[in-house]
């Protein structure tokens, strides 16, 4: 089965083939993406309109690439996925939009992806893929949660974040030290010439004995240390940046290894963007070697926003037999009708 997976939900235009076989993991036949990142760069972040527009602009000569590069024309596709939320309300409806056309046009069913189940299961599409059951640290822009993971559709939230996510206070603390859009690569790239143990920074929340997360304090920290250092704040930057960057990670690593040992699972996936990050990944390694666990990540292209989780994640629901996640499945209804939920809790996709 051949299915075309729309991701529109922020600022990547993501679109991708797979293929399911029996009983096998889909196989990515193709992806292709733009990123709106230099679009946005000159607002300091996402600026929702034109992020619509430019999906507009791109979705179709992507789906056009993804086809030509797997050698296979639309007709071929027997499924259309799209990212049906949580994210940006116009940019979901350009890939819904777009999607829900197509599928009417082809007499194609539909089905509507959640954007962190996508990030979640984006680790099977590796060299190395992950077998359930597992805890999953999804670590995105706007999203920080532990997961137990005992299959597909079959998550269990262990904590989250009581304000920001990981992603966003990389974000803030980089606009903070004038580091611009998107924040995490580039404040990571700067800590990596910097002294981790400069500045004393909080770690919210790490001996709070539960699983949830606060980083909203974090930033008022750099702002306040930032505010001390004034004009020496730019010879310190990248210790600034550093001491950030070491704070946001030891509660990751920490909590991570809390949510292993209250599972008693063995098996770590990191996704989302922020599980880009080499200290993170350096430092869930090392902690996973020495407690014996075992620690997936996705591909590093895919670890930010992309088509190919998606259309994975449908696949990996259809083999599973849970195609019913819109209401495009939905037979009594009006076959033109879809809908796109900009604030999604993963905790309601639970079969
Ligand atoms: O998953 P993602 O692409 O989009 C959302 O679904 O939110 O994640 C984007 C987030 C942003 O906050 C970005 O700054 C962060 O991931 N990020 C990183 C790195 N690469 C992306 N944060 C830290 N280090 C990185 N290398
Ligand atoms: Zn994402």
């Amino acid at each position: 089965m051949l299915i075309l997976g729309i991701e529109s939900s922020c600022d990547e235009t993501g679109v991708a083939l797979v293929e399911t076989g029996a009983g096998a993991v889909p196989r990515l036949l193709a992806h292709d993406l733009h990123s709106q990142i230099d679009m946005h760069r000159a607002y300091g972040g996402v600026v929702p309109e034109l992020a619509s527009r430019d999906h507009i602009r791109r979705v179709l000569p992507l789906t056009e690439s993804v086809l030509w590069q797997a050698g296979r024309a639309l007709a071929d596709v027997d499924w259309i996925a799209y990212t049906r939320g949580p994210g940006l309300a116009g940019a979901l409806l350009v890939g819904a939009g777009v999607a829900c056309a197509m599928a009417a046009a082809l007499d194609k069913p539909t089905l509507g992806i959640h954007h962190l189940e996508g990030h979640l299961l984006s680790p099977f599409l590796s060299s190395d893929p992950p077998e359930f059951p597992f805890v999953a640290l999804l670590v995105s822009g706007g999203h920080t949660q532990l997961m137990r993971v005992d299959g597909v559709g079959r998550y269990e939230l262990l904590g989250e974040t009581i304000d920001d996510a990981a992603g966003e206070a990389f974000d803030k603390s980089a606009k903070l030290l004038g580091l611009g859009y998107p924040g995490g690569p580039a404040l990571s790239r700067l800590a990596q010439q910097g002294d981790a143990g400069a500045f004393k920074l909080p770690r919210p929340l790490l001996h709070s004995g539960d699983l949830d997360f606060s980083f909203a304090g974090l930033k008022t920290a750099v702002l306040t240390q930032a505010r001390k250092l004034g004009d020496a704040l730019e010879s310190r930057k990248a210790d600034l940046a550093a001491s950030t960057q070491a704070a946001i990670v030891e509660v990751l690593v920490r909590k991570s290894s809390m949510a292993l040992k209250q599972t008693g699972l063995r098996r770590l996936v990191v996704a989302g963007g922020v599980g880009a990050n080499a200290l993170l990944r350096q430092e869930l390694d090392a902690a996973c070697t020495a407690g014996g666990v075992r620690v997936h990540y996705p591909e590093l292209h895919l670890c930010t926003d992309n088509g190919a989780m998606i259309a994975l994640a449908a696949g990996m629901r259809l083999q599973a037999g849970l195609a019913s996640i819109g209401p495009s499945d939905d037979p009594s209804r009006n076959p033109y009708a879809f809908d796109v939920r900009p604030r999604w809790p993963l905790a309601e996709l639970v079969s």
